[in-house]
């Protein structure tokens, strides 16, 4: 139900197919409260809406609601016709404590009512409660999870995951749910650690989630509905938000922004992203009648939400989400802190990190030192002739490679120049993407490097007329050919460069069908998403060669789908 298109570091462009239509991930879903309709449902979907949030226990708590939702469903109570998600009351028990609610029961009735995602009855710690409190909690959230997953018929099932403050608990819950069939994974109780901007504390509670969660489905982020708060979020591996607050901040003047919030009241002039109504002046908008300015400060609300959520799926596309993320975590000393939780749990995040990306990455401030792709490689070089101010010295032949490649730089590298293409070039970059040793290898015999006449740029390195590797343009780093791989593989052992399938699959790859997760037996921990690698049965026969698609991290993560595209399989 849930595919990931693309991937930057933890963060993924994806879709989840629902019965009424498909939501492109990451995405924010509006809460409505089917009691008060701040915006309609054209206007929700004309600011960007696919999908929406919805509260089954308000409507089961409302016998006129109830009776309209049994009779036309939940689709037709809201007059909605794409996907809809409903939130179990769990909520309301954090705000006016006990409630009186069954799992089971308001389980049926999402179920009765057609909803596309239903969420779990869970028991919503808060961040205050002590471990074994905690803990007590959670097992009892665990035991409804379960429950819920073996009763939800057809219905998408959200299963939160809770722990309070407690990372190990919140690892513990997170493995535990993933156990379960549950569709999508929401992190709850953190909506007061975002009330009282404890960002750090919720960084770090959605870390320690992703960390035990089934990478392969969706996660939601209970109760983000901030869009400063995006960017971060998905950059840590979140799917989905959800907002009441547009709403919910209209209703006290506010006005939210990618870099904060600000009453109405303090406002001499509108910022260039208020475009809710862009015919009318500041002031003609605090003299209005409250309900048409509420109106119309929700819609900026979301209007701003919605295109900070295209700006997050732009910045995945291009892999240049760390530099957003750095962006938006300046714009406040709370979201600063953010900083240190980052550099503390950098392994972590640096397992997930591609091999390249589609545009060269750029340092934002002094805090983008902790990247690992600016960390591992400063100073890399003890020679070179150009000095990048990233990298330091950097050898010539590397001017046209990721990531020391010129970019937005161009101007800044001190002796770059253009190269000419020579045996002596194509070993350096060999041997800069694959490690020392492999360009001698690839090149060994004669070798014809196939220039462009017109572009002057490399096509194709060949060795004794066998076809070794191609050079990737926008990269400047070398894609496998067939000999290229089968020298790899002779070369090395295993399971350096390798993905290690079953054997009973090998047959498939061999005629070049790609290499899907679940048939993967062991790979090379060295190698990173977007890598050329080999393909080898445990006996280590080489049947195929292409580009991984996923980390090995995500690998034990359970991820599942498509993990080398093939480029050509080898014959035996
Ligand atoms: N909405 C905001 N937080 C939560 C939570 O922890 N659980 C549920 N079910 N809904 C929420």
């Amino acid at each position: 139900m849930f595919e990931i298109s693309k991937r930057d570091g933890l963060a993924r462009l994806g879709k989840i197919k629902t019965n009424h239509g498909a939501l492109d991930t990451p995405t924010l879903l509006p809460v409505v409260n089917p009691k008060i309709l701040t915006l309609s449902m054209d206007e929700l979907k004309e600011c960007g809406a696919q999908g929406l949030i919805t509260n089954s226990y308000i409507i089961y708590k409302n016998s006129e609601l109830k009776k309209v939702a049994e009779e036309k469903g939940v689709h037709g109570l809201l007059n909605w016709d794409g996907p809809i998600m409903t939130d179990s009351g769990t909520f309301q028990s954090h705000v006016y404590g006990e409630i009186d609610m069954q799992p089971d029961e308001i389980l049926n009735f999402q179920k009765k009512i057609g909803v596309d995602i239903g969420t779990v009855l869970d028991v919503f710690c808060e961040p205050e409660t002590r471990f074994e409190d905690a803990k007590k909690e959670l097992e009892e959230t665990q035991r409804r999870i379960e429950e819920s997953d073996k009763n939800k018929g057809s219905i998408f099932l959200a299963a939160p995951i809770q722990g309070g403050r407690h990372l190990d608990l919140r690892l513990k819950a997170a493995e535990m749910a993933s156990q379960t069939n549950a569709e999508v994974f929401p992190i709850g109780g953190v909506v007061p650690l975002m009330e009282k901007n404890n960002f750090e504390k919720l960084a770090e509670v959605i870390i320690a989630a992703k960390k035990g969660l089934d990478i392969s489905r969706p996660v939601h982020l209970f109760g983000c509905g901030h869009p400063m708060l995006f960017a971060l979020a998905s950059f840590l591996g979140c799917d989905l938000f959800d907002s009441s607050s547009y709403a919910k901040f209209a209703s006290r003047d506010s006005l939210m922004f990618t870099w904060g919030t600000r009453n109405l009241e303090e406002l001499e002039e509108f910022p260039s992203e208020f475009s809710a109504a862009p015919d009318i002046t500041v002031n003609q908008l605090k003299a209005m009648e409250k309900k048409q300015r509420q109106k119309i400060i929700a819609k900026h609300n979301l209007i701003v939400s919605f295109t900070e959520i295209r700006r997050v799926k732009q910045a995945i596309h291009d892999g240049l989400l760390w530099e957003l993320v750095e962006n938006r975590l300046r714009t406040s000393p709370a979201l600063m802190k953010i900083f240190s939780i980052l550099k503390r749990e950098m392994d972590w995040i640096s397992e997930f990190e591609p091999a390249y990306r589609y545009k060269t990455p750029i340092k934002t401030g002094n805090e983008s030192d902790d990247r690992p792709i600016f960390s591992k490689l400063a100073n890399s070089f003890k020679s070179g002739d150009m000095v990048h101010p990233y990298f330091g010295k950097v050898p010539n032949h590397l001017s046209e490679t990721y990531p020391f490649h010129p970019g937005l730089l161009q101007d800044d590298i001190e002796g770059w120049k253009m190269q000419d293409w020579n045996v002596d070039r194509v070993q350096t970059i060999l041997d800069y993407q694959f490690g020392k040793g492999i360009g001698k290898i690839l090149t060994k015999g004669e070798t014809d490097l196939v220039v462009s006449r017109k572009t002057k740029r490399l096509r194709n390195l060949l060795l004794n007329g066998e076809h070794v590797a191609s050079l990737s343009h926008r990269r400047g780093m070398f894609i496998l050919q067939k000999k290229g791989a089968e020298l790899i593989h002779k070369s090395s052992k295993s399971p350096k460069f390798r993905v290690i399938v079953d054997a009973d699959t090998a047959e498939f790859n061999r005629k070049g069908k790609s290499v899907f997760c679940k048939f993967i037996e062991d790979i090379d921990s060295d190698l990173r998403c977007m890598d050329e690698c080999i393909v080898v049965t445990p006996d280590d026969q080489l049947i195929a060669f292409g580009k991984l698609l996923v980390s090995p991290k995500e690998l034990g993560l359970g991820q599942q789908g498509m993990a080398v595209r093939v480029r050509s399989g080898i014959k035996s």
